[in-house]
Order: C-alpha cells, then sequence, then structure tokens
C-alpha cells in the first residue's frame, strides 16, 4: 500500500474530515462572521491559524449568501505587491460565469491590469503598473467598494497581517483601516503570527487598527481530543496505537500542532499495524536523526553564546525565570543583561517565543523537533 493517502496533514487544509477539535473556536469564528464582526486572530506560528480559516471558510462553501476569500500576503514586500493579490484573490473567487464574475471583468479591465498565468497551476494573477503609491491606494479602495455593492456578504482573511509593517508605505495601516470602516457588506479576519506586531496593530490605543476588531486567540488542542482523533485516524486504516504511544506523542511534541502532525504522519507511513510506546519512541530517534541538518543550519545563524542558551532554555522546557541567578548559575549564562541580549536576539529570530497569555508565562524553543535534539 505504498500510495495510501496520509491522513495526518501536515500543510494546507483538506477537508473536515483530517481536522482535529477546534469546536469552539470554529463556531467563535463563524459566530463573528454571522454577526459581521471583524476578527483579529493571534497565535504562535504552526498551531493552526491558517487551518482554522480554511475550516470555516470550507462550512461556508455551499452558501451561496457568503463568499470567502483568503489572502496570504507573506510574500508581499510592498502596497502594490498588496493589491496585485488582494485583486487576483477576488478575480479567482468570482468566476466569470456568475453574474458577479461577469461585473467583476467589466470592472477589473477598467482598472488595466496585467494578467498572466502561473505555468504550473495555470491559476491567473493580476498585476497593475501604476507608478505612485497613492494610485495602488486608490485601487484597493475600488476593490473593496466594488465587492461591497455585489449584494452579497464578503468574508476576507488577510494572513500574516503583520507583514504591512514592512511595506515601505508607511500609512498601509491607516489607508486600510480607512477603507475597511467604510464598507457595509464586507467583514474582515487578519490574522497573524507575530504576535509582538499584531498585539500593537490591534491593541495599541494610538493606531488606527485600534478597537476595530474582535482579538481572538487559539491555543493548544485539548489532549483528550488530540488523542481521539489519531486514535480515530489509525483505526481507519486498520491499525492500532496503544495509548501510552500517544500520550508518548503529545507529550513530545508538546502538542504544538504542527509537530504532533509531523511526528504522526511520520509514524502512520512507518506501516505497522500495532504501535506501542516503544515504537514511537524509536520514530521519535529516528525524527531527530532525519532533521540533524536542518539543526545544524539553525546553529550557523546564531553566535556560540545564542546557541548555548538556546541549549538552556530547550533543557528547562519551559523557561519561567530567565533571571534568576538558579538559571543563570546552573547553565554558566554570565549575567542577567547578557540573558536579555542572547533573550531578545532569539526571539528576533524566532527561535523561541514567549508564552504570555498564561498566568506563568514563560519562554520555549519555537521549533518542538529542535527542542528535543538539543535537550538529549
Ligand atoms: N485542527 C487541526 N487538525 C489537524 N491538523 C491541523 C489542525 N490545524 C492545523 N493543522 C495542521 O498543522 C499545520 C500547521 O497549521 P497552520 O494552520 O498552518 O498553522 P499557523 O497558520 O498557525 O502557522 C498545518 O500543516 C495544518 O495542516
Ligand atoms: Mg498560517
Amino acid at each position: 500500500m505504498e500510495n495510501e493517502f496520509n491522513p495526518f496533514l501536515v500543510t494546507g487544509y483538506k477537508s473536515a474530515l483530517y481536522f482535529c477539535d477546534r469546536k469552539n473556536e470554529t463556531a467563535l469564528l463563524k459566530n463573528h462572521i454571522k454577526n459581521n464582526k471583524n476578527t483579529s486572530l493571534f497565535a504562535i506560528r504552526r498551531l493552526g491559524k491558517t487551518g482554522l480559516i480554511q475550516h470555516v471558510f470550507n462550512s461556508f462553501k455551499n452558501n451561496s449568501a457568503i463568499a470567502c476569500i483568503y489572502i496570504d500576503i507573506l510574500g508581499t514586500k510592498n502596497l502594490k505587491e498588496f493589491t496585485n493579490q488582494l485583486a487576483t484573490a477576488i478575480y479567482t473567487r468570482f468566476p466569470e460565469n456568475k453574474s458577479i464574475g461577469k461585473k467583476l471583468i467589466g470592472f477589473i479591465k477598467l482598472l488595466r491590469p496585467l494578467v498572466s498565468y502561473d505555468s504550473l497551476s495555470g491559476d491567473p494573477e493580476l498585476s497593475f503598473e501604476l507608478g505612485e503609491a497613492r494610485q495602488y491606494e486608490k485601487t484597493i479602495q475600488q476593490l473593496f467598494t466594488f465587492v461591497d455593492q455585489q449584494h452579497i456578504k464578503v468574508v476576507f482573511a488577510i494572513d500574516e497581517f503583520q507583514q504591512i509593517l514592512e511595506y515601505p508605505e508607511k500609512n498601509t495601516e491607516a489607508v486600510l483601516r480607512t477603507h475597511i470602516q467604510l464598507l457595509k457588506n464586507t467583514h474582515f479576519i487578519f490574522c497573524g503570527s507575530d504576535q509582538k506586531m499584531m498585539h500593537e496593530i490591534f491593541n495599541s490605543a494610538k493606531r488606527p487598527f485600534f478597537a476595530s476588531c474582535t482579538n481572538m486567540h487559539i491555543d493548544f488542542i485539548g489532549t483528550k481530543e488530540y488523542t481521539a482523533f489519531i486514535a480515530n485516524m489509525f483505526a481507519q486504516h486498520k491499525r492500532k496505537v496503544s495509548p501510552n504511544a500517544i500520550t508518548f506523542i503529545l507529550e513530545w511534541t508538546t502538542r504544538h500542532t504542527f509537530y504532533t502532525q509531523y511526528f504522526c504522519n511520520f509514524l502512520f507511513s512507518a506501516n505497522l499495524k500495532r504501535i506501542e510506546q516503544i515504537d514511537a519512541q524509536n520514530m521519535a530517534i529516528e525524527l531527530l536523526k532525519q532533521n540533524e541538518g536542518t539543526f545544524y543550519q539553525y546553529r550557523n545563524l546564531l553566535t556560540a553564546g545564542q546557541w548555548h542558551l538556546l541549549e538552556a532554555i530547550a533543557k528547562e522546557d519551559k523557561l519561567y525565570k530567565a533571571h534568576s541567578k538558579q538559571f543563570i548559575g546552573k547553565y554558566g549564562l554570565g549575567t542577567s543583561s547578557m540573558v536579555t541580549r542572547g533573550i531578545n536576539a532569539l526571539l528576533e529570530k524566532e527561535m523561541i517565543y514567549y508564552h504570555a497569555g498564561v498566568a506563568k508565562p514563560y519562554y520555549e524553543v519555537y521549533d518542538k523537533f529542535l527542542m528535543r535534539w538539543l535537550q538529549q
């Protein structure tokens, strides 16, 4: 059964069948959409923000009164690329054979985009050559206004939204906010992984988006829900995983969704009919071996001091008191200010994250496999 479909996805979204839990989050986000609320969605990388949005959008697939449009702006560098991506997403969402699509084609042609086709997927890509930033601002407004006037509810999800802070056009936040507040049938989900920047955009009283959205946060999937999901996915393929094996997987990956999915995907592909805890443990060793190249690459990005600090944080699992004598002494980290500088550098490089949204905040290594490797 070499080509058997692996039910543990490590990229993208397929359908509700392969999606674990998130029942409350799904209901909440759908509720925001139904009640015309804009949402800002925060969480660390690889926890399942994009998956959740796709899951919610998928549930509206057959609802002709709501059009969902998703764009990921991580790869965009300026307002021009933002505009191109927005126009392409709208153009792709409303095919020409529908009445909105016909109107859209007429309208888009007035904006004179270049239309090209991706050589691999064949998907259309729109791009504008307008010169000044001011003209892109206007085009964005025209695009939003157009969709808003189509007597249909439109929901835009703009993923990796903090990317707008990298644009040379420093007024992008203000421009978007101004356009957005004029819309009546169009609503937004702003999603981002850089928690600090997302927090700045949405919760700083001095900034344009302040109080414009309802904040939503997603956390780790519950142990009970993930256990049932893993057991069920294996059972559907006539395999048995012992409860101890699942407990081991969830602890070892800390239920950080991508890493848990990746582990299960790897384990599934080993084709064992019965999986005991020892099999899962062996898989963990194997998995670290296979990823060693990546870990050495990480090391090349850091100074010796930063690497040593990273190792210390990994060994603590969760680091609650970064400046305690106990922590600094145990690993010979020098002074408190050296630790501060090191932590800032590791945060900046996204080697660690700060989990602030809990009663006792802590630092943790971002990549769970790297964390386990450093602990060896
Ligand atoms: N609820 C879920 N059940 C199963 N797999 C999920 C779930 N949420 C996310 N994933 C998977 O985990 C990985 C990371 O999720 P993603 O949504 O891309 O994270 P984020 O957008 O927060 O960085 C993806 O490969 C996705 O397929
Ligand atoms: Mg994402």
